[in-house]
């Protein structure tokens, strides 16, 4: 029976093989057994009532959703990804939009609207009303460090927008240098962090700015859209995703 998620040891190997991958063998020894101990989050959000238009280059890339492509073939891109699992989250409401250029796929991101496990937190989150969760981005491994993720990243705000929600939110590893970059460069900003502690079987959770968790639930409650667009709450000072990046040590 294909299982329903990989196995909570196969995630973590697979999440260590992304650890090497994004920041390299040396810094990935000294961030590993951090890692272990302290999963630690940045939140980003990117208010959605003004999205500019997309770069001319990114009309080379059409999206389409999961009736064109069958779970397998999507599940063979991400070792973390099963087939049951695909299934699951369709069933969930979550929705996939796969991104293709030239007859390939090159990139694919999974969204939520609804309450969303999230197992690498072991957290659920709750989007607050006319929110996006954007729980997943990936850029198949032979096309990363290509622009494809900045490419499609405004056109997928695009269509969520036109979709009349108001805000984007998203979290990345802090050490996921990529991830934030481009999050950044498409007006995302920081709200805060969630960091999940492991010792042997006990786990705890610490969060910062306007992030919340309660009794297993995540959330990121009360944004205020300013004129530009993007999100402010309660006023705080927002540190750019790579400059809160800069400053994980957990
Ligand atoms: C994160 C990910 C989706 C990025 O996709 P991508 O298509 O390679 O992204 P792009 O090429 O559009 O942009 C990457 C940006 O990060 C920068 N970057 C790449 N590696 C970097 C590093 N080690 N340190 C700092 N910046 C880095 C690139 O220079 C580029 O920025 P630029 O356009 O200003 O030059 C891809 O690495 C991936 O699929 N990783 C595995 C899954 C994952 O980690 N998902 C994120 C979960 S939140």
């Amino acid at each position: 029976m294909t299982p329903l998620v990989r196995s909570s040891a196969g995630r973590n190997l697979s999440r260590l093989a992304e650890l090497r991958c994004t920041v390299g063998d040396q810094r990935a020894i000294r961030i590993a057994p951090l890692w272990a101990v302290a999963k630690r989050y940045v939140v980003i959000v990117r208010g959605l009532t003004h999205v500019s238009d997309p770069p001319a280059g990114s009309a080379a890339y059409s999206c389409h959703g999961l009736e064109s492509t069958s779970p397998a073939e999507l599940a063979a891109f991400d070792r973390r990804l099963s087939i049951a699992e695909i299934e699951r989250r369709t069933a969930a409401g979550q929705t996939c939009e796969i991104w293709w250029l030239d007859a390939q796929i090159v990139h694919f991101r999974w969204f939520s609207a609804v309450r969303t496990s999230l197992p690498y937190l072991g957290l659920d989150f709750k989007p607050q009303d006319e929110d996006l969760l954007l729980f997943e981005v990936f850029t198949v491994a032979d096309k990363r460090v290509r622009g494809v993720h900045s490419n499609v990243a405004l056109q997928s705000l695009k269509r969520a927008s036109d979709r009349g929600f108001k805000r984007m939110v998203a979290l990345c590893a802090w050490w996921n240098a990529p991830a934030l970059r481009v999050g950044e460069k498409n007006g995302f900003e920081v709200v805060g962090t969630v960091t999940r502690w492991q010792l042997g079987p006990f786990a705890a959770f610490t969060v910062s700015g306007g992030v919340e968790v309660r009794k297993g639930m995540m959330s990121v409650p009360g944004p205020r859209f300013d004129r530009a667009g993007s999100t402010r709450a309660g006023g705080e000072d927002r540190a750019s995703p790579r400059e809160a990046s800069s400053t994980g040590s957990s």
